[in-house]
């Protein structure tokens, strides 16, 4: 295979950090989303002459690679026909998030192909336009084109997407706070996570609903640790999800008396996160979390992370 050199670039080859991410932050659903410093994938990219979409899978996942059923390969292709097929992309994947663990494993996997063939490509895309070809990586995913998981991917930090037809992101700068979380081996498919719900919900919770998410957002905004912590609550979302995660009830009551601001279900689960204000008390929080599991008998990871505020991380090879 060919390989192109762009001028302006040292190299036309990559690697890059793309990060989980937590989707809904507990009161908004598909609209906000926060990226995390750990866990991420690490990626490679290669620019080549000619228009094919080249996938290697280098984790134990057996994840497809046929690009037409890859959520990265997707992408890629839908940039090389946007590109009128004058190029092409290898991509070497190593998952570390892993698939179905509700830290937006494959909007990682999207965001970071979209990011990285438009380094490779001198950002001839914009980034609004980086999220709309990710998003069909997150369609052929789970069904539905979401961007909670992907624009933090792609922005870092907090994102807030008002909406999705037009597209419309907005980046929230949050004070720092620390994260524990918690990924009991349970499978929940965000597809079933999905079907469970209501499609009608009641008049006073959508007022309980949007008082939490404007809080959030004004908490975020002005820093302050117990607006956010007051605004960390799902009237609509998590009573019926969180019944797919064993001792979540427990889990979240031994959490906050742990000392954390609040948390809940990441994405459609099955991890489930905290915030802190202090590192001290994060650890903690995830020493409560692993406490449980334990004694539960169900198999778990557990990170203790901050929040990633650039989004994808690049470094040339
Ligand atoms: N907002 C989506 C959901 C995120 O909760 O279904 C899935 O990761």
């Amino acid at each position: 295979m060919k390989e192109i050199r762009n001028k302006n670039q040292m190299n036309n080859k990559i690697r890059l950090h793309a990060p989980a991410t937590v989707a809904n932050l507990v009161c908004g659903f598909d609209v906000l989303g926060l990226a995390l410093q750990e866990p991420y994938d690490i990626m490679e990219m290669e620019l080549l002459a000619e228009p094919v979409v080249l996938i290697k899978h280098e984790d134990r996942f057996g994840l497809p690679t046929d690009p037409q059923h890859n959520v990265a390969g997707v992408v890629l292709l839908a940039m090389v026909e946007a590109l009128h097929n004058t190029c092409g992309f290898k991509l070497t994947i190593n998952k570390q998030i892993l698939p179905g663990s509700g830290l937006g494993s494959s909007a990682a996997s999207a965001a970071g192909a979209a990011a990285g063939a438009n380094r490779l490509l001198n950002n001839r895309f914009t980034q609004h336009e980086l999220v709309q070809f990710a998003m069909l990586g997150e369609k052929l995913a789970t069904g539905v084109k979401h961007a909670d998981n992907i624009a933090p991917a792609l922005y870092g930090g907090v994102t807030l997407i008002r909406a999705i037809h037009p597209l419309d992101i907005v980046r929230l700068e949050p004070p720092p706070l620390h994260v524990s979380v918690v990924h009991p081996q349970i499978e929940v498919r965000t597809s079933d996570a999905r079907q469970i719900l209501k499609k009608q919900i009641l008049l006073k919770d959508a007022i309980k609903q949007w008082g939490n998410v404007a809080g959030l957002v004004a908490g975020l905004l002005q820093k302050d640790y117990e607006l956010i912590g007051r605004s960390l609550e799902d009237v609509i979302i998590e009573p019926v999800r969180s019944i797919l995660i064993p001792g979540f009830d427990e889990l979240k009551k031994n959490c906050l008396l742990a000392g954390a601001l609040g948390g809940g279900i990441s994405g459609s689960g099955p991890s489930v996160f905290m915030l802190s204000k202090e590192a001290g008390t994060a650890l903690a929080v995830t020493k409560v979390m692993s406490e449980l599991y334990e004694r539960l008998q169900i198999p778990f990871y557990s990170y203790t992370t901050t929040i990633n505020t650039e989004g994808i991380k690049f470094a040339v090879i």
